[in-house]
């Protein structure tokens, strides 16, 4: 991955103008400490068929980071969950304003798309890449999951909702990222196989951040936790003990779907799962 921070490094805002923390606002929560779950998932793909790719595809991985940093600058807004700290920094709408935040995530999202629209690929590969984001990460993915999380705090609904609603708000996206991956090294069928896999690892990592929001401290999580009381949370449904059942019958589905992969597939993923899929163990 550092060539990945690198690339992302090197294509941080610097724009011209005389607003005096524009391009800080938008850099801040790029730079901060974050897992680049998402770009590692892509490349992971790309590296198992086609590393001599994964130049062109650090523009689709940082793609997808910009667009899930952009949903969680709106995501801590106080409109929206009203968290103070995101990735070990002050949320940007607490440094700075609430307008600035707004501003800073509209033009992450923006952004994502005009990388997409110059990355060094066919054409094709290129709307492919844009299409899989706009899918996932928009109106029928992460924000339709977004809207339902927040209309319905405070008002219980049934586990195949929640279920619903952690695909579309997190699931979507992980597989996305498999997807785009696929798409970038051409193999279609290996698309769909991944965005499929990428659905239930996405259920797996939003059930435990679920379970982390209880059992992390702040410190730990670099983000509020202890938040998720009036939300449409795994553990507010099932309690803790539930919760954990559940991450665990959705790791064990997910380890079994990756025996199917190729070995390539199979060696590049395994160290990002070893390392995400027994998480809601750890406090
Ligand atoms: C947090 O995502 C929001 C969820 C969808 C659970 P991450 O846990 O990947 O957060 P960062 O990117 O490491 O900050
Ligand atoms: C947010 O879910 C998922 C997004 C689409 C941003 P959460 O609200 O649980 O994420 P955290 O816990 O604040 O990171
Ligand atoms: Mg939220
Ligand atoms: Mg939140
Ligand atoms: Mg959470």
């Amino acid at each position: 991955m550092e060539q990945f921070e690198q690339f992302l490094n090197a294509n941080l805002f610097h724009i011209d103008s005389f607003h005096p923390h524009y391009n800080n606002a938008l850099n801040i929560m790029l730079q901060a400490k974050a897992k680049r779950f998402r770009p590692a998932l892509l490349l992971g793909v790309v590296k198992a068929y086609n590393p001599l790719l994964l130049d062109g595809a650090n523009h689709a991985a940082l793609a997808i980071e910009l667009l899930h940093t952009y949903s969680l600058i709106h995501d801590d807004l106080p409109a929206m969950d009203d968290a103070q700290l995101r990735r070990g920094e002050l949320t940007l709408h607490a440094r700075y304003d609430e307008t600035t935040a707004i501003l800073a995530g509209d033009a992450l999202n923006t952004e994502a798309f005009r990388l997409l629209s110059r990355a060094p690929f066919s054409d094709r590969v290129r709307i492919k890449l844009i299409e899989s984001l706009a899918t996932n990460g928009g109106a029928s993915g992460m924000v339709l999951g977004q809207a339902i999380d927040c209309y319905f705090e405070n008002s219980a609904l049934k586990l195949e909702d929640i279920e619903f609603l952690h695909i579309n708000k997190t699931a979507k996206l992980i597989a996305a990222s498999l997807q785009m991956g696929a798409i970038i090294v051409g193999k279609k069928s290996l698309a769909d196989r991944v965005y499929e896999f990428g659905i239930d690892l996405g259920l797996l990592f939003q059930i435990q951040d679920d379970i982390l929001d209880v059992t992390q401290t702040t410190q730990q999580a670099l983000k509020n936790t202890n938040v998720d009381d009036n939300k449409n949370s795994f553990v507010t449904l099932l309690g803790l003990d539930g919760a954990h059942a559940q991450a665990d019958s959705v790791a064990k589905r997910v380890e079994e779907s990756l025996e199917g992969f190729d070995e390539d597939l199979k060696s590049e993923l395994n160290p990002l799962l070893l390392r995400y899929i027994n998480r809601h163990k750890e406090s």
